[in-house]
């Protein structure tokens, strides 16, 4: 058995494949769990509300559906999705400006799966991934456990600067992964232009894109974008969606769009992962969406979490020293803070703690390692009166930090 398995750093003998040593626990994930229920302030998570969740619409209509579809509503179903959630997916992108028809759609486990899958079908250990730095923890995670490369592309008021997203595709990577809406962790979004550029350079090198619009739903103001992958003719452009946002995300419904061949490939690996997403949820979905209880949903949340962006923008405004700087989101969940480069928010943090306050330090988002001077704070699940509580301390502690 010699040569099987391997040494582990304190000298334990390990069966884990290679491919595991890249997958790291994340910090976001351990921090939620540390201070969860224990009194914080809590800026940490990336959850919504639950307060705002339809408990009441999904309990009657779990019942209706299992009244209605009886057995087949736990029976094993097809890997693509249900074809009625599927029509209804594309509906919503068609509506969104990216015409879509339903055999263009996989329905997953959150968009989450969508985006490993993805990855999973189009990344070979040592690809480059254009990313934003700072990006979603989570994908920077997905795209490791691949062994990939990243070509880091710097975030201004206007999304990722499309000259250096640009120059990476003519140079060879292999696939750019954009967050176009109130991206996770900064709030920002992708202006129109750039929008057209990325999509452009991605399809002209025979790149890959996969757009990740789990925020689509979130807008507090401004028009809605067309999303990168109405932009460009590209078989291998990849759109994420998800539910869990708009309804609940403990549904663990989502969606990818993709060229009808492309979605094949995927619903093959979704096949080998977990045959296919719940049936009773996906009908249950399927039959909110019908009702049309969906937009009155989305404006419940869109209602709570501006008046919350908005407390949190003044609570800053006012606590913040002027060498504090912060993104100005137009939707979303969260919005992103620079200290000067003096600070770390990690050292920060330790003191935010110890006055009851948790945020994530920003360095986690970032592919680069940079960032050790930013943070992330969700605006949304705290009410508007701890918003500005939390925001006082953290100012103070920062006021002291400044002038010691
Ligand atoms: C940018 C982004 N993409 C994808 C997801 C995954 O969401 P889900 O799998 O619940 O659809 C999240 C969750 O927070 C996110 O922030």
């Amino acid at each position: 058995m010699r040569g099987v398995f391997r040494q582990a750093p304190r000298g334990d003998v390990v069966m884990f494949a290679k491919r595991i040593d890249r997958v790291t626990r994340s910090a976001t994930m351990e921090l939620i769990k540390t201070t969860a229920g224990k009194g914080y302030l809590s800026f940490a998570g990336g959850l919504p509300d639950p307060r705002l969740f339809p408990v009441e619409e999904l309990r009657a209509i779990t019942a209706d559906v299992l009244e209605r579809d009886g057995a087949a509503a736990l029976q094993y179903g097809a890997a693509e999705g249900y074809e009625p959630l599927r029509e209804v997916a594309a509906e919503i992108l068609t509506g969104r400006g990216l015409a879509t028809h339903s055999e263009q759609i996989l329905i997953t486990c959150g968009s989450q799966q969508g985006l490993d899958l993805a990855a999973r079908a189009l990344l070979d250990p040592g690809d480059i991934v254009v990313i934003e730095s700072p990006s979603y923890l989570a994908a920077i995670q997905a795209f490791d456990s691949y062994g990939v490369r990243y070509a880091t592309v710097p975030l201004d008021p206007g999304g990722m600067e499309p000259a250096a997203a640009e120059a990476a595709l003519a140079a060879g990577a292999k696939l750019v992964y954009a967050l176009p809406n109130f991206q996770n962790p900064t709030g920002i979004t992708l202006d129109g232009g750039r929008r057209v550029r990325i999509a452009e350079a991605a399809a002209r090198s025979g790149a890959a894109l996969i757009e990740d619009d789990a925020y689509y739903d979130l807008r507090y103001e401004g028009p809605s974008l067309t999303p990168l992958c109405a932009l460009a003719d590209n078989p291998w452009s990849v759109y994420l969606g998800t539910f869990s946002k708009s309804i609940a995300p403990g549904v663990r419904v989502g969606y990818v769009r993709a060229a009808v061949p492309l979605i094949e490939r995927l619903a093959q690996l979704k096949q080998i992962t977990d045959l296919h997403s719940g049936s009773l949820t996906q009908r249950v979905v399927n039959e909110y969406c019908r009702r049309g209880l969906l937009e009155p949903g989305i404006a419940r949340f869109r209602q709570a979490y501006a008046a919350r962006r908005d407390a949190m923008l003044a609570a800053l405004e006012t606590a913040m020293p002027p060498a504090v700087t912060w993104t100005q989101p137009n939707g979303g969940m969260f919005l992103f803070v620079t200290l000067p480069e003096t600070l770390e928010a990690e050292t920060l943090l330790q003191q935010a703690m110890a006055q009851g306050v948790v945020f994530v330090p920003g360095r986690t988002f970032h592919p680069d390692g940079r960032g050790g001077n930013t943070l992330r704070l969700n605006f949304v699940s705290e009410d508007e009166s701890r918003i500005r509580e939390g925001m006082r301390r953290m100012g103070q502690l920062l006021r002291e930090g400044l002038s010691g």
